[in-house]
């Protein structure tokens, strides 16, 4: 059991850093509801995968103002209509696709079809207009975690920071978060203020941060929130070489989404299947509980489509894997990390 954990199985909590926020060590990730690089969405499906995982005993639901431009914060708010007691609202800032500031500009199309161009902005002014309308979409008063989606090169991140206290002090957020930085980004931003946690990406196959960023975080008493532990479906073992996803999938694309990559995850997965069978659990519960099992990570932030998949991924923390098994399915995937560039 993690040194922060409250409870084991269903009913767990683990505390986000320093901060008064308890997340349950499954969080339900609500990027691929929003619709937007994901090939659109159902919005019945979408209330229904988090009612299942509410009912599945996750507490933490994460959102973006960028996951389809509010379309993502809205659905959110409609399935916790009536439960907003029982949910950690996490949302993040800085993705902006309705302002001419802020860099890397990034040509793209809203849920509707409308031509936008996202930036990354950081600015004080924007992180202070962009939760007022975070919390018109989420139709609560408090966001429990806001985070920082992105780095912007272009703002000093004391001033971003500052910005996030002051939304603290005002009682409009409960912890502040960060997402993708690096080590150099984490100590400027911790200086500046009470950061909580850290979001980056990590799986089996995505391992990069355990060199430097986990180690660090550990050091300073951050929480981690790990986003794409199945590697966006293909740890699952649902992703064949013959799959073919719909326009505006961004997997049709992604790097990891090669046939050869696929028939790399697929044969690695041969290794987890009677390890998982053991524990009566599927491919994609031994993934998500993996993750959740690895030194210094707090949580696992799971994408899920439907009520049954979401259920299905609350139900990784209803056993243990042993240390040896972890090894084992470690090393099963030890060259196909190196293989895809993970490590
Ligand atoms: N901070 C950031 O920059 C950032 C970036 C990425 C993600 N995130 C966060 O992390 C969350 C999770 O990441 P993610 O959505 O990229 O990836 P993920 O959780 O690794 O994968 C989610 C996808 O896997 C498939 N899936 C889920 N459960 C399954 C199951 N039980 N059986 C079979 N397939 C299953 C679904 O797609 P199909 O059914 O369509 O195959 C689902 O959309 C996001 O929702 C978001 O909150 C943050």
């Amino acid at each position: 059991m993690a040194e922060n954990e409250t409870v084991k199985g269903l009913a767990a909590r683990r505390r986000l850093g320093a901060s008064g926020v308890m997340v349950s060590p499954v969080i339900f990730g609500a990027w691929a509801i929003g619709g937007w690089m994901w090939g659109g969405t159902d919005v019945q499906d979408a209330i229904a995968a988090i009612h299942a995982s509410i009912d599945a005993g996750v507490n933490t639901i994460d959102t973006a103002a960028i996951y389809g431009m509010g379309a993502s914060e809205e659905i959110v708010a409609k399935a916790i209509e009536g439960r907003r007691d029982q949910v950690v609202l996490a949302t993040k800032c800085g993705m902006r696709w309705n302002s001419e500031e802020g860099t890397d500009p990034w040509p793209n199309k809203t849920p509707d079809g409308q031509q936008v161009v996202v930036r990354k902005n950081s600015r004080p002014e924007s992180i202070a207009y962009e939760c007022e309308q975070s919390l018109k979409r989420l139709k609560t008063d408090v966001i429990d975690l806001f985070q920082i989606h992105w780095p912007d090169v272009s703002t000093p991140v004391q001033e971003s920071i500052h910005a996030m206290e002051k939304l603290r002090q005002q009682g409009k957020i409960r912890a502040i978060g960060v997402s993708n930085y690096d080590v150099m980004w984490l100590e400027a931003a911790t200086n500046a203020g009470a950061v909580a946690s850290l979001q980056p990406p990590y799986s089996l196959i995505t391992r990069k941060i355990e060199k430097d960023l986990l180690p660090w975080c550990r050091d300073h008493n951050l929480g981690v929130i790990v986003y794409s532990p199945l590697e966006r479906g293909l740890l699952a073992g649902t992703v064949g070489p013959e799959r073919v996803f719909p326009e505006g999938d961004h997997r049709a694309k992604h790097k990891y989404f090669t046939v050869d990559n696929r028939n790399r995850v697929l044969s690695a997965l041969e290794t987890v299947r009677p390890i998982a069978e053991k524990h009566g659990a599927s491919l994609a519960q031994v993934a998500i509980n993996w993750t959740i099992h690895q030194p210094g990570i707090t949580a696992a932030l799971v994408g899920a489509r439907n009520a049954e998949q979401a259920s299905h991924n609350a139900g990784a923390l209803a056993f243990a894997l042993t240390a040896e098994e972890r090894a084992v399915i470690r090393a099963a995937f030890d060259p196909v990390s190196a293989a895809m560039g993970g490590t």
